[in-house]
Protein backbone atom coordinates (compact mmCIF):
# COMPACT_ATOMS: atom_id res chain seq x y z
CA UNK A 1 0.00 0.00 0.00
CA UNK A 2 1.41 3.28 -0.86
CA UNK A 3 0.70 5.51 2.62
CA UNK A 4 1.47 8.60 1.23
CA UNK A 5 -1.85 8.40 -0.44
CA UNK A 6 -3.71 8.97 2.40
CA UNK A 7 -3.53 12.62 4.32
CA UNK A 8 -2.17 15.20 2.35
CA UNK A 9 -2.31 19.45 2.26
CA UNK A 10 -5.01 20.28 -0.18
CA UNK A 11 -5.38 23.64 -2.05
CA UNK A 12 -8.83 25.09 -2.58
CA UNK A 13 -8.28 28.17 -4.82
CA UNK A 14 -6.09 30.28 -2.32
CA UNK A 15 -6.83 28.37 0.35
CA UNK A 16 -3.94 26.16 1.55
CA UNK A 17 -5.65 23.34 4.17
CA UNK A 18 -3.66 21.36 6.07
CA UNK A 19 -5.05 18.18 5.17
CA UNK A 20 -7.28 16.24 2.54
CA UNK A 21 -10.18 15.03 5.55
CA UNK A 22 -12.93 17.09 6.07
CA UNK A 23 -16.10 17.05 8.69
CA UNK A 24 -19.60 17.07 6.50
CA UNK A 25 -22.47 19.33 6.89
CA UNK A 26 -24.83 17.87 9.57
CA UNK A 27 -27.45 19.42 10.15
CA UNK A 28 -28.04 19.09 14.08
CA UNK A 29 -24.13 17.84 14.66
CA UNK A 30 -21.65 20.65 12.66
CA UNK A 31 -21.88 23.26 15.24
CA UNK A 32 -18.97 24.96 16.59
CA UNK A 33 -18.19 23.16 19.63
CA UNK A 34 -18.04 19.94 17.77
CA UNK A 35 -15.99 21.63 14.93
CA UNK A 36 -13.31 22.58 17.04
CA UNK A 37 -13.54 18.75 18.19
CA UNK A 38 -12.77 17.79 14.97
CA UNK A 39 -10.11 19.83 13.73
CA UNK A 40 -8.00 19.02 17.15
CA UNK A 41 -8.46 15.16 16.13
CA UNK A 42 -7.41 16.14 12.83
CA UNK A 43 -10.07 17.50 9.98
CA UNK A 44 -8.48 19.86 8.20
CA UNK A 45 -11.39 21.44 7.15
CA UNK A 46 -15.02 21.63 8.56
CA UNK A 47 -18.32 23.03 7.27
CA UNK A 48 -21.82 24.22 8.97
CA UNK A 49 -24.91 23.06 8.69
CA UNK A 50 -26.82 24.37 5.88
CA UNK A 51 -28.30 27.90 6.42
CA UNK A 52 -30.85 29.61 4.36
CA UNK A 53 -29.12 32.61 2.27
CA UNK A 54 -32.51 34.40 2.00
CA UNK A 55 -32.92 33.70 5.78
CA UNK A 56 -29.57 35.56 6.26
CA UNK A 57 -31.01 38.73 5.38
CA UNK A 58 -34.04 38.29 7.48
CA UNK A 59 -31.66 38.12 10.52
CA UNK A 60 -28.79 40.79 10.18
CA UNK A 61 -27.91 40.63 13.74
CA UNK A 62 -27.30 36.35 13.24
CA UNK A 63 -29.81 36.16 16.13
CA UNK A 64 -30.97 32.87 14.85
CA UNK A 65 -28.30 31.27 12.62
CA UNK A 66 -25.28 32.40 15.15
CA UNK A 67 -25.34 29.69 16.72
CA UNK A 68 -24.88 27.35 13.81
CA UNK A 69 -22.71 30.22 11.74
CA UNK A 70 -20.15 30.75 14.65
CA UNK A 71 -16.39 30.41 14.14
CA UNK A 72 -13.14 31.00 15.76
CA UNK A 73 -9.70 30.62 15.51
CA UNK A 74 -9.33 27.50 17.29
CA UNK A 75 -11.87 25.64 14.98
CA UNK A 76 -9.21 25.51 12.23
CA UNK A 77 -10.36 26.44 8.08
CA UNK A 78 -14.35 26.09 8.30
CA UNK A 79 -16.79 26.89 5.62
CA UNK A 80 -20.07 28.61 5.62
CA UNK A 81 -23.15 26.13 3.75
CA UNK A 82 -25.96 28.10 2.18
CA UNK A 83 -28.73 26.92 0.39
CA UNK A 84 -31.74 28.35 -1.61
CA UNK A 85 -32.88 28.40 -5.08
CA UNK A 86 -32.53 32.59 -5.84
CA UNK A 87 -29.07 33.57 -7.27
CA UNK A 88 -29.57 37.49 -5.76
CA UNK A 89 -30.16 35.42 -1.90
CA UNK A 90 -26.70 34.61 -2.48
CA UNK A 91 -25.00 37.16 -3.38
CA UNK A 92 -26.34 39.19 -0.27
CA UNK A 93 -25.80 36.27 2.35
CA UNK A 94 -22.46 36.34 0.52
CA UNK A 95 -21.82 40.28 1.16
CA UNK A 96 -23.63 39.92 4.29
CA UNK A 97 -20.79 37.10 5.87
CA UNK A 98 -17.79 39.14 4.05
CA UNK A 99 -18.81 42.50 5.69
CA UNK A 100 -19.42 40.20 9.33
CA UNK A 101 -16.48 40.83 11.80
CA UNK A 102 -16.14 37.38 12.55
CA UNK A 103 -17.99 35.20 9.69
CA UNK A 104 -15.70 37.58 7.30
CA UNK A 105 -13.18 34.95 8.62
CA UNK A 106 -14.76 32.03 7.58
CA UNK A 107 -12.58 29.72 4.79
CA UNK A 108 -14.95 29.05 2.17
CA UNK A 109 -18.71 29.80 1.21
CA UNK A 110 -20.11 26.08 0.25
CA UNK A 111 -23.32 25.90 -1.81
CA UNK A 112 -25.86 22.94 -1.06
CA UNK A 113 -27.04 21.50 -3.73
CA UNK A 114 -27.35 17.97 -2.70
CA UNK A 115 -30.00 18.56 0.33
CA UNK A 116 -33.19 15.60 -0.32
CA UNK A 117 -35.19 16.91 2.17
CA UNK A 118 -38.76 17.35 0.40
CA UNK A 119 -38.97 21.28 2.25
CA UNK A 120 -35.53 22.56 0.96
CA UNK A 121 -36.18 20.49 -2.92
CA UNK A 122 -39.84 21.38 -3.14
CA UNK A 123 -38.48 24.89 -2.94
CA UNK A 124 -36.43 24.30 -6.06
CA UNK A 125 -33.04 24.31 -3.58
CA UNK A 126 -30.73 21.28 -2.53
CA UNK A 127 -30.57 18.56 -4.52
CA UNK A 128 -33.78 19.83 -6.98
CA UNK A 129 -30.71 22.00 -8.41
CA UNK A 130 -29.39 19.41 -10.49
CA UNK A 131 -32.27 18.76 -12.31
CA UNK A 132 -32.41 22.48 -12.88
CA UNK A 133 -28.57 23.05 -14.09
CA UNK A 134 -29.23 26.35 -16.00
CA UNK A 135 -30.00 27.66 -12.26
CA UNK A 136 -27.52 25.92 -10.70
CA UNK A 137 -25.26 27.61 -12.98
CA UNK A 138 -26.65 31.38 -11.96
CA UNK A 139 -26.47 30.59 -8.81
CA UNK A 140 -22.94 29.21 -8.83
CA UNK A 141 -21.53 32.21 -11.10
CA UNK A 142 -23.63 34.77 -8.82
CA UNK A 143 -22.14 33.26 -5.77
CA UNK A 144 -18.47 33.43 -7.09
CA UNK A 145 -19.13 37.05 -8.03
CA UNK A 146 -20.25 38.19 -4.85
CA UNK A 147 -17.63 36.59 -3.40
CA UNK A 148 -15.14 38.90 -5.49
CA UNK A 149 -12.00 36.40 -5.31
CA UNK A 150 -11.92 36.90 -1.14
CA UNK A 151 -12.94 33.41 -0.94
CA UNK A 152 -12.98 29.86 -2.49
CA UNK A 153 -17.12 28.87 -3.59
CA UNK A 154 -17.60 25.42 -3.35
CA UNK A 155 -20.39 23.06 -4.13
CA UNK A 156 -21.50 19.73 -2.32
CA UNK A 157 -23.90 17.78 -4.75
CA UNK A 158 -24.75 14.01 -5.19
CA UNK A 159 -24.90 11.85 -7.80
CA UNK A 160 -27.82 12.71 -9.06
CA UNK A 161 -31.19 13.03 -8.52
CA UNK A 162 -32.06 9.30 -9.36
CA UNK A 163 -30.75 6.31 -10.94
CA UNK A 164 -32.02 7.65 -14.42
CA UNK A 165 -30.55 10.55 -13.87
CA UNK A 166 -27.39 10.60 -12.55
CA UNK A 167 -25.53 13.71 -13.91
CA UNK A 168 -22.96 14.86 -11.30
CA UNK A 169 -20.12 14.24 -14.67
CA UNK A 170 -21.53 16.89 -16.21
CA UNK A 171 -23.23 19.12 -13.74
CA UNK A 172 -19.28 19.06 -12.17
CA UNK A 173 -18.02 20.24 -15.41
CA UNK A 174 -20.48 23.20 -15.40
CA UNK A 175 -19.95 24.25 -12.28
CA UNK A 176 -15.87 24.31 -12.75
CA UNK A 177 -16.67 26.44 -15.88
CA UNK A 178 -18.50 29.00 -13.57
CA UNK A 179 -15.14 29.44 -11.15
CA UNK A 180 -16.29 27.49 -8.43
CA UNK A 181 -12.82 25.85 -6.83
CA UNK A 182 -13.85 22.74 -5.00
CA UNK A 183 -16.68 20.31 -5.38
CA UNK A 184 -17.95 17.79 -3.10
CA UNK A 185 -19.60 14.76 -4.55
CA UNK A 186 -22.35 12.31 -1.89
CA UNK A 187 -22.02 9.64 -4.06
CA UNK A 188 -25.96 8.73 -3.45
CA UNK A 189 -29.26 9.99 -5.77
CA UNK A 190 -31.44 11.86 -4.11
CA UNK A 191 -33.42 9.21 -4.45
CA UNK A 192 -31.46 6.94 -1.94
CA UNK A 193 -31.62 9.93 0.66
CA UNK A 194 -29.48 8.26 3.25
CA UNK A 195 -29.88 4.37 2.48
CA UNK A 196 -28.16 1.90 0.22
CA UNK A 197 -25.17 2.09 -0.69
CA UNK A 198 -22.72 4.68 -1.81
CA UNK A 199 -21.61 4.04 -5.45
CA UNK A 200 -18.18 5.22 -5.58
CA UNK A 201 -17.78 4.74 -9.34
CA UNK A 202 -19.20 8.45 -10.02
CA UNK A 203 -16.82 9.47 -7.55
CA UNK A 204 -13.96 8.67 -10.05
CA UNK A 205 -16.12 9.94 -12.61
CA UNK A 206 -16.32 13.24 -11.55
CA UNK A 207 -12.69 13.70 -10.39
CA UNK A 208 -11.37 12.40 -14.28
CA UNK A 209 -13.74 14.99 -15.84
CA UNK A 210 -13.09 18.39 -13.90
CA UNK A 211 -9.71 19.71 -12.40
CA UNK A 212 -10.71 20.93 -9.64
CA UNK A 213 -9.85 19.20 -6.26
CA UNK A 214 -12.86 16.85 -5.51
CA UNK A 215 -14.06 15.68 -1.97
CA UNK A 216 -15.47 12.21 -2.44
CA UNK A 217 -18.48 11.37 0.32
CA UNK A 218 -20.35 8.69 1.52
CA UNK A 219 -19.95 5.68 3.54
CA UNK A 220 -16.49 6.05 4.89
CA UNK A 221 -16.59 4.71 8.21
CA UNK A 222 -12.71 3.80 9.51
CA UNK A 223 -9.92 4.77 8.03
CA UNK A 224 -9.47 1.60 5.78
CA UNK A 225 -12.59 3.06 3.96
CA UNK A 226 -10.78 6.71 3.64
CA UNK A 227 -7.57 4.92 2.30
CA UNK A 228 -9.60 2.53 -0.54
CA UNK A 229 -11.78 6.14 -1.43
CA UNK A 230 -8.50 7.86 -2.02
CA UNK A 231 -6.95 5.12 -3.78
CA UNK A 232 -9.53 3.78 -5.89
CA UNK A 233 -11.54 6.69 -6.98
CA UNK A 234 -8.58 9.46 -7.27
CA UNK A 235 -10.28 12.22 -5.00
CA UNK A 236 -8.55 15.11 -3.50
CA UNK A 237 -10.49 14.63 -0.04
CA UNK A 238 -12.56 12.88 1.74
CA UNK A 239 -15.31 14.23 3.68
CA UNK A 240 -17.09 12.25 6.66
CA UNK A 241 -20.48 12.67 8.19
CA UNK A 242 -22.39 10.00 9.92
CA UNK A 243 -19.85 8.17 10.93
CA UNK A 244 -17.64 11.00 12.39
CA UNK A 245 -20.99 11.72 14.92
CA UNK A 246 -19.80 10.76 18.14
CA UNK A 247 -16.34 9.60 17.03
CA UNK A 248 -14.12 12.52 16.25
CA UNK A 249 -11.65 10.00 17.12
CA UNK A 250 -12.29 8.70 13.44
CA UNK A 251 -10.46 11.59 11.63
CA UNK A 252 -7.61 10.86 14.45
CA UNK A 253 -7.52 7.26 13.38
CA UNK A 254 -7.11 8.08 9.57
CA UNK A 255 -4.26 10.01 10.26
CA UNK A 256 -2.38 7.49 11.90
CA UNK A 257 -3.87 4.34 9.95
CA UNK A 258 -4.81 2.89 13.21
CA UNK A 259 -8.10 2.07 14.30
CA UNK A 260 -7.78 1.94 17.98
CA UNK A 261 -10.92 3.50 19.72
CA UNK A 262 -10.82 6.27 22.77
CA UNK A 263 -10.55 4.66 26.57
CA UNK A 264 -13.60 5.89 28.70
CA UNK A 265 -11.74 8.72 30.09
CA UNK A 266 -11.09 9.84 26.99
CA UNK A 267 -14.72 9.50 25.39
CA UNK A 268 -16.30 10.98 28.97
CA UNK A 269 -13.14 14.08 28.30
CA UNK A 270 -14.36 14.76 25.03
CA UNK A 271 -18.06 14.62 25.86
CA UNK A 272 -17.33 17.14 28.79
CA UNK A 273 -15.80 19.24 26.46
CA UNK A 274 -17.69 19.16 24.06
CA UNK A 275 -21.09 20.00 26.77
CA UNK A 276 -18.92 23.13 27.94
CA UNK A 277 -18.61 24.39 24.50
CA UNK A 278 -22.05 24.31 24.32
CA UNK A 279 -23.10 25.70 27.42
CA UNK A 280 -20.87 28.29 26.40
CA UNK A 281 -22.25 29.18 23.47
CA UNK A 282 -26.33 28.17 23.76
CA UNK A 283 -26.45 28.53 28.13
CA UNK A 284 -26.39 25.75 30.05
CA UNK A 285 -30.18 24.13 29.90
CA UNK A 286 -29.98 24.33 26.62
CA UNK A 287 -26.78 22.84 26.22
CA UNK A 288 -27.60 19.80 28.37
CA UNK A 289 -30.77 18.82 26.22
CA UNK A 290 -28.85 19.03 22.61
CA UNK A 291 -26.04 16.83 24.96
CA UNK A 292 -28.31 14.10 25.11
CA UNK A 293 -28.58 13.29 21.79
CA UNK A 294 -24.99 13.87 21.04
CA UNK A 295 -24.63 11.33 24.24
CA UNK A 296 -26.11 8.80 22.43
CA UNK A 297 -23.79 8.90 19.07
CA UNK A 298 -20.49 9.24 21.59
CA UNK A 299 -21.68 6.22 23.67
CA UNK A 300 -22.63 3.83 21.04
CA UNK A 301 -21.72 0.77 21.76
CA UNK A 302 -20.23 1.32 24.75
CA UNK A 303 -21.17 -0.91 28.28
CA UNK A 304 -23.73 1.13 30.27
CA UNK A 305 -24.81 3.59 27.37
CA UNK A 306 -28.94 2.47 27.86
CA UNK A 307 -28.15 3.33 31.47
CA UNK A 308 -26.30 6.74 31.45
CA UNK A 309 -28.96 7.88 28.19
CA UNK A 310 -31.74 7.19 30.31
CA UNK A 311 -30.58 8.68 33.06
CA UNK A 312 -29.41 12.19 30.93
CA UNK A 313 -33.04 12.15 29.94
CA UNK A 314 -34.09 13.14 33.55
CA UNK A 315 -31.13 16.01 33.98
CA UNK A 316 -31.33 19.60 33.47
CA UNK A 317 -27.90 20.80 35.19
CA UNK A 318 -24.89 20.39 33.69
CA UNK A 319 -23.28 19.07 36.84
CA UNK A 320 -25.73 16.36 37.52
CA UNK A 321 -25.12 15.43 33.60
CA UNK A 322 -20.85 15.61 34.64
CA UNK A 323 -21.95 13.28 37.90
CA UNK A 324 -23.26 10.83 35.68
CA UNK A 325 -20.48 10.95 33.09
CA UNK A 326 -17.91 10.10 35.83
CA UNK A 327 -20.05 7.47 37.35
CA UNK A 328 -20.60 5.78 33.80
CA UNK A 329 -16.57 6.24 33.51
CA UNK A 330 -16.04 4.38 36.24
CA UNK A 331 -18.36 1.64 35.93
CA UNK A 332 -16.29 1.10 32.34
CA UNK A 333 -13.04 0.64 34.02
C1 LIG B 1 -28.14 14.35 10.41
C2 LIG B 1 -27.58 14.77 9.08
C3 LIG B 1 -27.61 16.10 8.72
C4 LIG B 1 -27.08 16.51 7.49
N1 LIG B 1 -27.08 17.84 7.17
C5 LIG B 1 -26.49 18.25 6.02
C6 LIG B 1 -26.35 19.63 5.72
O1 LIG B 1 -26.75 20.52 6.49
N2 LIG B 1 -25.76 19.97 4.54
C7 LIG B 1 -25.28 19.01 3.66
O2 LIG B 1 -24.74 19.35 2.61
N3 LIG B 1 -25.39 17.70 3.94
C8 LIG B 1 -25.96 17.30 5.09
N4 LIG B 1 -26.00 15.98 5.39
C9 LIG B 1 -25.36 15.00 4.49
C10 LIG B 1 -23.91 14.75 4.90
O3 LIG B 1 -23.15 15.92 4.78
C11 LIG B 1 -23.29 13.64 4.02
O4 LIG B 1 -23.33 14.07 2.69
C12 LIG B 1 -24.02 12.31 4.13
O5 LIG B 1 -24.30 11.99 5.48
C13 LIG B 1 -23.19 11.18 3.49
O6 LIG B 1 -21.94 11.06 4.11
P1 LIG B 1 -21.65 9.89 5.20
O7 LIG B 1 -21.95 8.58 4.55
O8 LIG B 1 -20.19 10.06 5.54
O9 LIG B 1 -22.57 10.15 6.35
C14 LIG B 1 -26.53 15.55 6.60
C15 LIG B 1 -26.51 14.21 6.98
C16 LIG B 1 -27.01 13.82 8.20
C17 LIG B 1 -26.96 12.36 8.58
Amino acid sequence: MNRNLLVRPLGIGTLSLPNNLALAPMAGTSDLAFRRICHRMGAGLTVTELVSARGMMHDPAMRRNWRYLAIDADAGAMGIQLFGADPDDFAAAIWQILDHPILGRCSLIDINMGCPVRKVVSEGAGCALMQTPQLAARIAQKAVAAAQGLKPVTVKCRSGWDDASVNAVLFARMLADCGVSAITVHARTRAQMYGGKADWSVLAAVKAAVSLPVYGNGDVTCWQDADRMLRETGVDGVMIGRAAQGNPWLFRQIHSQDGTGPGPEDRRDIILEHLAQLAELLGEATAVREMRRHLGQYLRGTPGAARLRAAAMAVTRREDLENLLGEWQIRCQ
